[in-house]
């Protein structure tokens, strides 16, 4: 009970209360041109004041071309600075850590809401996507790192890359998306290049007191990603001294690997047994009761919620009541989620999401 009530410090010197951290979940709450709005102010700073050391937002797009939900919340100007300053006050004010995922679609964005032909790193005929030119590639890697820039303008914390998913990060780490026969192509360092390019840019940019972290997928022929591959990168970022938290996004954190030779471990084991420098690991997957927590807690660093935090904007605190506290039996009606401080558009999103996730066995 008491190492997820504890402290934890990150490289950048920045300190998180306890080690419960709010995922990110795409509610849809935002205004057309990708402000924050006053329903998504209210979803997140219900969280932060409900106790969770470290707030992260949704998915936010750092070029007009990556949207991929109809209000989604962007960072790709500085336009979005000024709603965002009023957010990282108040979660500052809960003694909540502020965090923004920085996101691109890709070839995922649906071209019936950016209005033109999605990107990818090369071609992709069952998206309908083309392939980035190199000129190309490297003004995506800028924006991501202007997109740090504004967060910290805006007061954020530290960032999160969004590197899961099979949206663009994870694209070119994909050896069944990235065919490039560039430097962001081909062998696995050319085409981790994009990531660590970012990443290095940020630090740069933004110095070493803020906070860089990294979402992966660890495997799913959807997201064209390994197991093996997955972990070579882990390791990688997680030496490499450059990041301070890793995210691995394994959707069922006991879950066994999908390839016959990787299993008789579940995921989170594959990823705990990697040598994490001074990087902080954390897993995100079905972790609802006192007991997920506590035995998932014994291999990383951290843990995080996402619909756990949905159900309860509070969980942490119940956590800390409540010796056996577990979330409520689902499904729960609108009221409910209503008090939880979700919008009509957010719970209209939930169901189409929930669908998704149902079909994909999530
Ligand atoms: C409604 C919803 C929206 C999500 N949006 C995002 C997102 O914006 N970025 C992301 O990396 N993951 C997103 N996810 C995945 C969650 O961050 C989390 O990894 C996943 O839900 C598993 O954790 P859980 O079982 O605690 O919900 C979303 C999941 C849900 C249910």
């Amino acid at each position: 009970m008491n190492k997820v009530l504890s402290s934890l410090k990150f490289t950048s010197g920045q300190e998180i209360k306890n080690r419960f951290l709010l995922a990110p979940l795409t509610n849809c709450q935002s205004d057309d041109d990708g402000k924050l709005s006053e329903e998504e102010f209210k979803w997140l700073t219900m969280r932060s004041k409900g106790g969770f050391g470290l707030t992260m937002t949704c998915a936010s797009h750092v070029q007009k071309i990556g949207r991929a939900f109809p209000g989604q919340m962007g960072i790709f100007s500085d336009d979005h600075i000024n709603n965002l300053k009023r957010l990282t006050d108040e979660i500052r004010s809960n003694k909540s850590v502020s965090i923004i995922q920085l996101h691109h679609a890709g070839m995922k964005s649906p071209k019936k809401l950016i209005g033109e032909t999605p990107v990818c790193p090369s071609d992709n005929e069952s998206y309908n996507a083309r392939a980035l030119s190199i000129s190309e590639v490297k003004i995506l890697r800028d924006d991501f790192i202007k997109a740090a820039v504004r967060s910290k303008k805006a007061g954020f914390d530290g960032v999160e890359l969004h590197g899961a998913h099979a949206y663009i990060i994870c694209q070119f780490l994909s050896s069944k998306y990235n065919l490039r026969d560039d430097i962001y192509g081909g062998n696995s360092e050319n085409r981790f290049r994009l990531v660590f390019e970012i990443i290095d840019g940020i630090r740069a940019e933004c110095g070493n007191a803020f906070i860089i972290g990294v979402r992966l997928s660890p495997e799913g022929l959807e997201n064209g990603i390994n197991l093996k591959e997955s972990k070579e990168l882990a390791e990688k970022l997680m030496i490499s001294g450059k990041i301070d938290f890793l995210d691995m996004s394994l959707w069922d954190v006991f879950k066994e690997p999908e390839e016959d030779q990787f299993k008789g471990k579940n995921l989170i084991e594959h990823f705990s047994e990697l040598n994490r420098g001074e990087t902080k690991l954390g897993v995100a997957g079905k972790i609802k009761t006192t007991k997920d927590i506590l035995k998932a807690i014994e291999y990383v660093d951290w843990i995080m919620l996402g619909r756990a935090a949905i159900l309860h904007h509070n969980f942490p605190i119940l956590f800390k009541k409540y010796p056996n506290f577990k979330t409520i039996d689902t499904p729960v009606d609108h009221k409910y989620l209503i008090k939880e401080g979700l919008s009509k558009a957010f719970i209209d999103y939930l169901s189409i999401k929930f669908d998704e996730m149902v079909k994909n066995n999530y």
